[in-house]
């Protein structure tokens, strides 16, 4: 509500996943604390966004798209003098490369700018009358009331804006949970939201999802839920409210993306593009590739160059040069893909590069298994984490099948050298998924490409046109033309 409250509850000490030595051995270091709120807090936060907002009558829903801009463009500047105080917590909270967050950052301003670029364009032709059959309509975008923010830890800041941005820039109030691991480098940004935009526009608020979001969704007076995460809390989540019909969800969930690399593929290229695809970012993307299905005949061919290629790969602390493989922020990560590896070992696969699988304390060294089946957990469960399942096909009708089952479709990579046989696939394909790459990795970006999924993997789109629509609704005003009115 524009107010900095005091706190004088509990904290959660935010421990990086980059460790120290202490007189106990090797420990994750602290990092610095946040509230942990509790329901009366929330409920706070929410009548200041449902107050701000006023039914639409605020001043924020009601001020003119040039003046909103104008609210944007001073809180980006004051983003960008904050830069290397951000760039360093997402290092140092989410153990992301330096050369990464400094990325994530950039692409953040970028997204922002991009958004307002857009709302030009949206603000231009809503602007326009049409003629049709004797009315003049003018068709426009209006906000949708209370919009619950909650973004990823693996991109806690660009995500997290993907949503939030669009959504406020539309005219929405909005109530923000940064991610568990990814908070603090949300301090920064506390002063900017409380000066560049009017009370109660933007409220934050820190403290466990299970404690704090479920009264804002019981309330019934969140308009639109907003994550990026898993399907089962999103689920969870719109259960709580009381008219689910009246809730918008925009979300961005669970993914297990496959590569499909046939025996015309140019192996050199799919090897590079699976390292990149399966490991950036230690595989914590939901854009990651998570499994590869790889043809019999090139199988011993691919995975060679693959454990080659990862043997490459340095692992280190965020901020070495050239660094690829960093520590996790989820403690109990590490614990989680030693069973998968166990599980995978268990029923008939093979550790097969050098070192895979090899823990210490938060880092992990990619595994490469192989053959996975139908019996691992590595077949369907998400791993998002360094590890990467193959199993061999002879027909592509496997891969295509595992798709079709799959309670995923996000993204499929499909690498062929053979014109023929790339297009007779991309059909079948893209029935399956949302995003089909050829010759290349699984990703989100550019942002101005639809981002979303089929089945458990999305609901709604987010690219940067489409945002803007996701928090807004089409409207007009309706005139019935007239002798006097034509004139
Ligand atoms: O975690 C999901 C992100 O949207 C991935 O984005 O493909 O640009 O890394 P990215």
């Amino acid at each position: 509500g524009g107010e900095m409250k005091p706190w004088n509850g509990d904290v959660h000490t935010v421990l990086s996943p980059i460790c120290i030595q202490t007189s106990a051995g090797l420990k994750r270091k602290v990092i610095g604390s946040y509230p942990l709120c509790g329901p009366e807090e929330a409920m706070t936060a929410l009548d200041a966004a449902v107050s701000a907002y006023n039914d639409g009558r605020g001043e924020w829903p009601t001020m003119p798209i040039a003046e909103r801009i104008a609210c944007m463009d001073k809180f980006t500047g004051k983003m960008i003098e904050k830069k290397d105080e951000i760039v360093k917590l997402i290092m140092w909270e989410i153990g992301k490369s330096y050369g990464d967050s400094v990325k994530e950052f950039d692409r953040t301003i970028e997204y922002i700018n991009s958004t307002i670029d857009s709302l030009k364009d949206l603000d231009r032709n809503s602007s326009r009358f049409e003629i049709e059959q004797g009315i003049i309509g003018q068709i426009r975008r209006s906000p949708l009331g209370v919009v619950l923010c909650m973004g990823p830890f693996n991109y806690p800041l660009n995500e997290t804006f993907t949503t939030l941005i669009p959504a406020l820039i539309m005219g929405n109030t909005i109530l923000f949970k940064p991610p568990k691991h990814g908070t603090l480098l949300h301090y920064p940004l506390l002063e900017a939201f409380r000066t560049c935009f009017p009370k109660g526009v933007v409220n934050t608020i820190y403290g466990r999802g299970n404690m704090i979001i479920a009264p804002l969704m019981v309330s019934g007076k969140i308009n639109v839920l907003t994550l990026i995460g898993s399907s089962k809390v999103a689920n969870q989540l719109k259960k709580l409210h009381p008219k689910v019909n009246r809730l918008r969800a925009i979300l961005g969930l669970d993914a297990k993306n496959a590569a499909i690399i046939t025996d015309k593929a140019d192996l050199d290229l799919a090897v590079k593009e699976c390292v990149l695809g399966s490991l950036s970012f230690n595989g914590q993307r939901c854009t990651a590739i998570k499994i590869v299905f790889v043809h019999k005949k090139v199988a011993d061919a691919f995975l060679e160059k693959l454990g080659a290629a990862i043997g490459k790969l340095k692992l280190g602390m965020p901020w070495e040069k050239d660094v690829f493989l960093t520590p996790l922020p989820e403690p109990q990560k590490p614990v989680y893909l030693k069973e998968c590896i166990d599980d995978a070992i268990a029923n008939g696969a093979k550790v097969m590069n050098e070192n895979g699988g090899l823990i210490y304390e938060s880092l992990v060294y990619p595994a490469v298994l192989y053959p996975v089946n139908g019996k691992m957990k590595l077949y369907r469960e998400e791993q998002f984490g360094p590890v990467i399942p193959v199993l061999p096909f002879d027909d592509i009708e496997t891969p295509i099948e595992y798709l079709i089952q799959s309670d995923h479709g996000q993204q499929v990579s499909l690498f062929s050298n053979d014109a023929d046989e790339l297009a007779s696939l991309i059909d079948p394909l893209v029935n399956q998924v949302s995003r089909v790459n050829i010759n290349s990795q699984c990703q989100r970006g550019p942002d101005i490409f639809p981002f979303t999924g089929r089945k458990d993997s999305a609901e709604g789109t987010l690219s940067v046109p489409d945002a803007l629509r996701a928090f807004s609704i089409r409207t007009m005003v309706a005139v019935k033309q007239t002798e006097e009115n034509k004139k």
